[in-house]
This record gives C-alpha cells, sequence and structure tokens, in this order.
C-alpha cells in the first residue's frame, strides 16, 4: 500500500495545502509509478488516502491523458502528429516506429517495453517532428533517427536505470551531428559567455553551415521545404545535413543552436528594419 511504502513523501506532499484535495495529483504521479497505472482499485487507494469520493478522483484521472487507466510499457512513446510536427515528416516517424516495434497506436510490445500513442502539439514545434517519452523531449526526430532512438530507450531500462512513468525525472534529448542522442544541459537563459550565448551560437552555425552546404537534402525533407518554401514569404535555409539533421540545430561541435535565435542573430542589411 502506499501509505506504507511511501508514507514520508505523502506526508510531505499533504503538508504542503491546506485543503488535501489539493494534494492528488502528486499522489497520482506517485501511485503511477508505483503500479505502472491506475487500475480502479490504485485509484481508490489514493481516494482513501485523501479522504475523496471515489468518482472525483477517478475524474481527475480519466480527464488527464498522462494518466494511463491501463497497463503501459516502461516507456510510453508519444509521436507529436500536429500540423508542424507532419509538415516535418512525423507520419513517416510513426510508421517506422510501429514497424519496428510491431505495434500499432495504443498497443505494448510483446517484452513490455514500449506503448505508442499519438499526441497533439507539445510546444516545441521549433524543434519538430518531436517525441515525448514518459515525458522526456527527443527533438528532430527522423525515420532514420527511430532505432537509435529506441535502442537508447531500450539500453536504459537494461541498465538497470528506474524510470518515471510520470516523467518525474524528465530531461530533453537531441541528436548531434554524428546521429547519437545527447541530453540537453539545462539552462536558465541565455547567459553571456557560456556555451549558448547568441555569438557562440551565430558562429557554430555559421561553421555548421559552411560544413552542410555540399551535403544533398534527403528526400523527405526537401519535400518538406518546398512545402514551406510555397507557404510561407519567408524562404527556409536550403541546408541539410545528410542524417536528417535540422540546420539551425545539430552544429559541427553537437552543440543546438534553435532556429529563430539563428535567424535572430542574423546580420541585417543596410538599412532593413528591425
Ligand atoms: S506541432 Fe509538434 S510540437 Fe508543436
Amino acid at each position: 500500500m502506499l501509505k506504507d511504502t511511501h508514507t514520508a513523501e505523502i506526508e510531505a506532499i499533504r503538508s504542503r495545502y491546506a485543503d488535501q484535495r489539493s494534494a492528488v495529483l502528486p499522489l497520482l504521479y506517485i501511485a503511477q509509478d508505483t503500479y505502472g497505472y491506475l487500475s480502479r482499485d490504485v485509484i481508490r487507494e489514493v481516494a482513501d488516502i485523501l479522504s475523496m469520493p471515489y468518482t472525483d478522483v477517478f475524474e481527475v484521472v480519466s480527464f488527464y491523458t498522462l494518466f494511463y487507466e491501463r497497463p503501459v510499457g516502461k516507456w510510453v512513446i508519444q509521436v507529436c502528429d500536429d500540423v508542424p510536427c507532419c509538415y516535418l515528416g512525423a507520419e513517416e516517424v510513426i510508421a517506422v516506429i510501429k514497424q519496428q516495434l510491431d505495434i500499432s497506436e495504443e498497443q505494448i510490445t510483446q517484452d513490455g517495453m514500449f506503448t505508442l500513442q499519438r499526441v497533439k502539439c507539445l510546444a516545441a514545434c521549433d524543434r519538430a517532428p518531436v517525441v515525448q517519452a514518459n515525458l522526456e523531449y527527443i527533438y528532430n526526430v527522423t525515420p532514420e533517427r527511430v532505432d537509435t532512438m529506441l535502442r537508447e530507450l531500450r539500453a536504459r531500462v537494461e541498465s538497470g536505470e528506474a524510470l518515471s512513468i510520470s516523467g518525474h525525472a524528465a530531461e530533453d534529448y537531441e541528436f548531434t551531428a554524428n546521429g547519437t542522442m545527447r541530453l540537453i544541459e539545462r539552462r536558465l537563459g541565455d547567459i553571456p559567455g557560456s556555451a549558448t550565448s547568441g555569438v557562440q551560437r551565430r558562429e557554430a552555425h555559421k561553421i555548421n553551415t559552411q560544413v552542410q552546404q555540399s551535403v544533398a537534402p534527403e528526400p523527405a525533407q526537401a519535400v518538406a521545404e518546398q512545402r514551406i518554401a510555397a507557404e510561407s514569404p519567408v524562404a527556409p535555409s536550403p541546408d541539410r545535413s545528410s542524417a536528417g539533421a535540422h540546420p539551425d540545430l545539430d552544429n559541427e561541435d553537437g552543440s543546438a543552436t534553435p532556429a529563430h535565435a539563428a535567424q535572430q542573430d542574423a546580420p541585417r542589411a543596410e538599412g532593413e528594419s528591425a
């Protein structure tokens, strides 16, 4: 029972709120991480801890899509299939994941490792297509990168890493220019002199652009570029890496440069207004 295995944690959460009903979300996260999903019995257990009616807790669980009422895999892979991600290949990514895992949406792989879901905008459109795995963001996923992504996720389970299906330890990952996955270091803002200062990003982007100009774009990305060019008054940058990398994101040194930042940093022509 949660009240026996997580006594201190539950009491600490309850003590934060004047009304203990307010603790329902964090307690449900603990329950989901402990049991893997929120069955009727688990929902009832949380309701008992908080002295709430079962139906009140059930309504919360059924409202939020990140609470799972049925068993899911150790990794819940959610692929954004909203418009910007689809423009850049989300449907192709989903097709490759389904093929590699031999499952459809909402199914679990035979080894219990993965569940695949479609979701709407994950609010990271500038790094589309975006995949969320147990709330960890993985940016710029292409069909060619799916295999690496799945192998990395599987390896983390096999290494004995304690996963949080509710995303307690969620981080962000990107692909480097050589196709490996890398944890993105979190920073509070663009601090001058840091590895992500505007000047350094601009310099890294410039080098990256020179290196990548001689590389032909992938067919799928070339099509996406043509679509964007046809529908946007601003022409997209022409460079793409052969590994399907986003030109503004995968720099030669493997660092990330958001597209919007690169555009802001670009020198303006004389007389051009800001
Ligand atoms: S459309 Fe996919 S993150 Fe916004």
